[in-house]
This record gives structure tokens, C-alpha cells and sequence, in this order.
């Protein structure tokens, strides 16, 4: 199994569990148009071996929550979430570091995801780690209608996983001096 980041207090990265998903329904309300099921995650967490999902607590309170399935050489980024209370804290760079963290110790060679052609927050946290558009999905969203932007990053060109390091240093001093 390969590690997690582990941030500095109080923050701190765990496998996500299935006591934890009346709190990812939660923030799934705050978060997206539609949420998901709790069936969904019961699923995803108990039963999909390909599924990887990251919880970011302080204490017993969750913050935030990612995850991604990795399918042959792809990690494909299913979700990612913070708390509204918690935004603008870095604490989705955090989730989303510790994500490409891991795919990288499990040898993926690329990252990918779906993000809502609206979604320019979501959009600008994937442009900093060098996702690129790479193609859309015409209204992917069946709640909405929306289109997909489909994004992604190679994982084994350019140092990129070498490269996270730097990037964990310096999001970690952040999160210690802004406690
Ligand atoms: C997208 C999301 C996870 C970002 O989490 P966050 O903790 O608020 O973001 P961070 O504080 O870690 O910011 C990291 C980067 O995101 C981008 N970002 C964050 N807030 C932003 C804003 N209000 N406007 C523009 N860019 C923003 C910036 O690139 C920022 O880096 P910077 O601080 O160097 O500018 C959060 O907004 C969220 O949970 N949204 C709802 C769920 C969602 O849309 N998930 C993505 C599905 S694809």
C-alpha cells in the first residue's frame, strides 16, 4: 500500500470509511447540483477494488474527501470536495496533491477527470498541477445538462511526480503558518 500524505496538525489524510459517508452526503449537498447515494459510496468503499478515496479530517470533523479509480495505467479522479466552511484554505490542493501523491506510488502514468464546463475554481486547481483539456463530453451531466471538460496530466513525463515534493514543502509551510 502506498502512503498518504501526512499534514501538519491539525489537518490530517485517511483512507475514507464507511462511518464518514452521512458527512461526504453532507458536503456533497453544499457541493454539487446533485448528490451522490449513499448506496454509491457503500459501493465504491466497500466493494470496488479499483476505487482509492482519501478523507481530510481535523479531530472528528470531515473537511473534505477525493478519490479516483485507477484503471490500468489511469488514475481517474472521481471526486473531490471540500467543505464550504473550509474553502480557500488550500485544503483542496492538499486533497488533490495527496491524490497525484498516491497515483504516483502506484505507478500511474496519467491523471484524468471530468470537470463542468462552469466550474473555473475546480478548473484553476487542475491548470496549477498542469492538467490540460484534452476534450469535452457534450451534457455528460445528466442533472444539468452540462458539458464535461475532460482534463489530464502525464505522470511520467517531465519529473512530475519528483516535482510534488517541492510542491508538498511548500503547501505544508502554508498550512503551518496559516494555523
Ligand atoms: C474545487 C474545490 C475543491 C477547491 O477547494 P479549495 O480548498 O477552496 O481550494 P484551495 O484553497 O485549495 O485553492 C487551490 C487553488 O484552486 C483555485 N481556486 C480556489 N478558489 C478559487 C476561486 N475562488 N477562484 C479562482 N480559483 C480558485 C486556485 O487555483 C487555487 O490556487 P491559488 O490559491 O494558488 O490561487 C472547492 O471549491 C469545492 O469543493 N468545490 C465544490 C466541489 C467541486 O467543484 N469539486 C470539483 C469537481 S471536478
Amino acid at each position: 500500500m502506498v502512503d498518504f500524505l501526512c499534514p501538519p496538525f491539525p489537518y490530517q489524510l485517511r483512507p475514507l470509511q464507511p462511518a464518514d459517508i452521512d458527512a461526504v452526503l453532507a458536503i456533497e449537498d453544499q457541493s454539487f447540483p446533485s448528490a451522490a447515494r449513499a448506496s454509491f459510496y457503500r459501493h465504491e468503499l466497500s466493494e470496488n477494488p479499483l476505487a482509492f478515496y482519501q478523507a481530510l479530517v481535523t479531530g472528528d470533523s470531515l473537511l473534505g474527501y477525493a478519490g479516483y479509480w485507477m484503471m490500468a495505467d489511469e488514475a481517474h479522479i472521481s471526486i473531490l470536495a471540500v467543505d464550504p466552511v473550509w474553502r480557500g484554505k488550500r485544503l483542496g490542493e492538499l486533497l488533490l496533491l495527496n491524490l497525484l501523491w498516491l497515483a504516483c506510488g502506484q505507478q500511474a502514468l496519467l491523471a484524468t477527470l471530468e470537470v463542468r464546463r462552469s466550474n473555473v475554481v475546480a478548473q484553476k486547481l487542475y491548470e496549477k498541477y498542469q492538467f490540460e483539456y484534452v476534450g469535452e463530453r457534450r451534457r455528460y451531466y445528466r442533472d444539468t445538462g452540462e458539458d464535461a471538460l475532460l482534463m489530464t496530466v502525464m505522470l511520467n513525463e517531465g519529473q512530475y511526480c519528483q516535482q510534488l515534493e517541492p510542491r508538498r514543502i511548500d503547501l505544508f509551510s502554508h498550512l503551518s503558518s496559516a494555523r
